[in-house]
């Protein structure tokens, strides 16, 4: 294979510097070759394989994960009460939506994947120009280290929890066996997406129809109990509502967690069918959607249990379940490992797709950014996000980490809203194909500058420096080898082993 035999960088003669904004838009889908990659001068094409199914199955399969079956308790706790806490499962369900919208303006104005990543460096160039793409880098080395990572291995967890706990009946389960299999569904994910895309994407359709009917039989089960007469916990309504704003500050964390995910498809553009057409109509579809979802589960939940049980509980679809389904309730654990296994698949796609997409633009290195010349796939990319996704699970607890680093994704959350407003401001004659409502990402804009403030204020904990600490210290990297190009001597030849050994090459930008 000539590729592999006389390797060849990107930085050797490919201009990956092409314009980022939409050509004039393809309004039909597009038409691919047969073959899951096409060699043209030394670069390895990447084919566009998701189309508007996979791609809203890779937003709502990711949504849903452990979340609604688990944060409900959260929710009611902070509200109160059992309107208010459906007040802010929609409220949730809204915010997500108007982000998103906010992010489908992005990605159809700028057809890169790396979602955040790609946007931030766009309008980082408000600044000047030696500190123009810092905003993206440190999204990407935040993201990169801990964020995307971490959230794989806390849904490969939550997959480990359930799937062990049936065979210890009410016993307390041993924490190395659950994150034994935590690290083998890391693993298990982590060869899927390595294989092939094509896989990949049938994983997360097939998890995300299984998920969907799991809610189904929730929701059915839960009208079948309202019908018979059980509203007496729903006509509660707004009795015992806190007046506390920071504990219904602590409800939109939880439920805002069980939404997250809603931005996944803007990681993967490059790979959509037809963006300009397929990205606004997945979130338009997959959101309101995921909203409906939990909406309904929600008031299943609510009734059989009351607000006490259900703050009693500590897994509450699995109360919910041993209420209504009797025997069967053994379903519950396998929807859940269902449903947290392929959220772990797409956390493993998109988190590969910011990496290359990172290392391309040369704020990693440039190997990160190779495919594999026949299966397409961001080989060494999802090999990093794993092995960071492994290491993560060796520490003691990982949910406290993430608890300190949500600042950090509302911050990134609030700086892509305040990019849609920039490049509004600096591009204002590219044609958007989608246009969203001014007010919605201002109205997320300040809804993270909130959810970014309140913690901090509220608890001044020393983690929230350490993280901020270690943000910065992404600038230690920067300065050096993106600021100053300062060449590792011993990359070159890693890197060309690196490439025969997997059997990757570069790839470039290839506009939609
Ligand atoms: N919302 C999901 C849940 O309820 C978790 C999503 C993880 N986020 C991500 N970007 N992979 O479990």
């Amino acid at each position: 294979n000539k590729l592999l035999t006389n390797p060849r960088r990107l930085s050797d003669d490919v201009d990956n510097s092409q314009s980022f904004f939409a050509s004039p838009p393809l309004l039909s889908s597009n038409t691919t070759s047969a073959s899951s990659i096409i060699i043209e001068d030394g670069t390895v094409k990447v084919k566009r394989k998701l189309g508007l199914l996979s791609g809203t199955a890779l937003i709502v399969g990711t949504m849903i994960g452990s979340g609604i079956f688990i944060s409900p308790k959260g929710v009611i706790a902070g509200t109160g009460s059992v309107a208010l806490s459906l007040i802010v499962w929609v409220a949730c369900g809204f915010i997500s939506l108007f982000g998103a919208l906010a992010y489908a303006e992005l990605g159809t104005l700028i057809s890169k994947s790396g979602a955040e990543y790609a946007y931030l460096l766009e309008a980082g160039k408000v600044f000047p120009k030696c500190c123009a793409p810092i905003p993206a880098f440190l999204f990407s080395w935040v993201s990169i280290f801990v964020l995307k990572p971490c959230l794989f291995a806390v849904i490969s967890l939550s997959f480990g929890i359930y799937a062990v706990e049936p065979f210890y009946h009410g016993c307390e389960v041993p924490m190395s066996l659950v994150k034994l299999i935590s690290v083998l569904c890391i693993c298990l994910v982590a060869a899927v997406n390595c294989h092939s895309v094509t896989l990949a994407t049938k994983v997360q359709n097939f998890f995300t129809m299984a998920k969907l009917l799991a809610i189904a039989v929730i929701v059915m089960g839960g009208f079948i109990m309202i019908f018979k007469g059980h509203t007496e916990y729903i006509n509660e309504g707004f009795e015992d509502t806190s007046k506390n704003p920071s504990s219904i500050a602590l409800a939109f964390y939880d439920g805002l967690w069980a939404y997250d995910g809603w931005n996944n498809l803007n990681y993967a553009t490059e790979e959509l069918k037809n963006p300009y057409v397929n990205l606004p109509r997945a979130i338009m579809l997959g959101i309101p959607l995921v909203t409906l979802c939990y909406l309904l589960t929600n008031l299943s939940y609510l009734a059989v249990m009351s607000k006490e049980t259900l703050l009693a509980s500590n897994a509450v679809a699995a109360t919910w379940g041993a209420e209504v389904l009797g025997a069967a309730a053994v379903l519950i654990p396998i929807f859940v490992t269902l449903s947290t296994f392929g959220a772990a698949n797409g956390s493993c796609f998109t988190g590969g797709r910011l990496i290359y997409a990172a290392a391309r633009e040369g704020h990693l290195p440039e190997v990160f950014s190779y495919i594999h010349v026949k299966k397409g796939t961001p080989l060494p990319s999802l090999l990093l996000t794993t092995a960071v996704a492994i290491m993560m699970m060796i520490p003691g607890d990982i949910f406290s980490l993430i608890d300190f680093f949500s600042f950090a994704a509302w911050l990134f959350y609030g700086a892509t809203m305040a990019a849609v407003l920039i490049l509004r401001y600096r591009l204002p004659d590219v044609p958007r194909v989608y246009r969203v409502p001014t007010i919605m990402p201002v109205l997320v804009l300040i809804i993270s500058c909130y959810l970014v403030l309140a913690p901090i204020i509220q608890q001044p904990r020393i983690e929230f420096f350490y993280a901020t600490l270690f943000i910065l210290s992404g600038l230690l990297f920067y300065i050096p080898f993106v600021g100053l190009k300062i060449k590792i001597k011993y990359l070159e030849p890693l890197t060309t082993f690196i490439q025969c050994a997997l059997e990757v090459a570069p790839s470039r930008y290839e506009p939609p």
